[in-house]
């Protein structure tokens, strides 16, 4: 089980709060594409290729945020907590673990290596790779057992997350406001693969060295197992990111400003 508490979410709601408390004052003139993003033609046979390039074109704005869309930068990241509670029979782990000022740098290095669309039905899949290690830095707290030995800690961690790739599956509907049509956000789901996932955990064990040392030792050497148990935590943190963007872009810009 993970439960997230995500600036990006947050920041998310605040916008939409502000956002609607301004059109209410004001009837705001429509956004059109801003600078860097390009239009797509939805009927022509190459849209999945313009929607690509047109994504790759635009990632270097949005992941340092675009104020007058209420976007905020995403890289690197900050997740101002992530618990995870991994208490399971079957699974590797019983601990419980959280991380508080996560930064996760690098997503800007995402490339995108496919688009899938349905724009009439308002379904998106994109495909990525990260040119460069995902890592995620911050403060951790962990009780419990990693396999069959326990562990204590809390300080400072890094996880990076080498050759990632990522699905993100995208649904939306259509809504009408003020005489445009918007597609309003309705699901991202994010799946990711990596080659490899490095861990360091400083100060474990009150700051042991040969027990710190000898712990980090095998975490990493059972990388695998102690993914699995974390990676839906991980995903889920990610496909927030994702999502604020996503969400935001798609309610300020109309459907038709972005596909005519
Ligand atoms: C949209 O989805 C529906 C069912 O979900 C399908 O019947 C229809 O063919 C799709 N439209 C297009 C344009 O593919
Ligand atoms: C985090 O770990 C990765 C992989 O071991 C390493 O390349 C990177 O320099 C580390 N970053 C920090 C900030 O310690």
């Amino acid at each position: 089980m993970a439960v997230i508490r995500c600036d990006v979410a947050l920041v998310t709601l605040w916008c939409l709060l502000c956002a609607i408390s301004k059109t209410t004052l004001s009837s705001a003139s429509v956004v059109k594409l801003p600078k860097g993003f390009i239009a797509c033609k939805k009927d022509d046979p190459g849209v999945n290729t313009c929607i690509q390039q047109a994504l790759q074109t635009a990632v270097p704005h949005l992941v340092k945020g675009i104020p007058s869309l209420g976007l905020i930068p995403i890289d690197p990241l900050i997740i101002s907590q992530m618990d995870i509670i991994q208490g399971t029979s079957n699974g590797p782990l019983d601990i419980k673990l959280s991380f508080k000022d996560l930064y996760i740098h690098n997503i800007g290095s995402i490339k995108i290596t496919s688009m899938k669309s349905n724009i009439n039905n308002y379904t998106f899949n994109l495909k990525a790779d990260f040119d460069e290690p995902l890592v995620l830095e911050g403060m951790y707290n962990i009780q419990g057992k990693i396999i069959i030995l326990p562990i204590i800690g809390e300080g400072k961690s890094n996880l990076t997350l080498a050759a990632l790739k990522v699905s993100i599956d995208i649904n939306g509907k259509p809504v009408t406001r003020r005489g445009d049509e918007y597609m309003e956000l309705e699901s991202l789901e994010l799946k990711f693969s990596t080659s490899r996932l490095y861990i360091q955990l400083e100060n474990l064990f009150n700051g042991d060295q040969l027990l710190g040392n000898n712990m980090n030792m095998f975490m990493n050497q059972n990388w695998r197992e102690i993914l699995k148990d974390l990676q839906p935590a991980f995903e889920s943190a990610l496909g927030m990111a994702f999502q604020s963007v996503t969400h935001q872009f798609f309610h300020k810009v109309p459907y038709d400003k972005i596909f005519n």
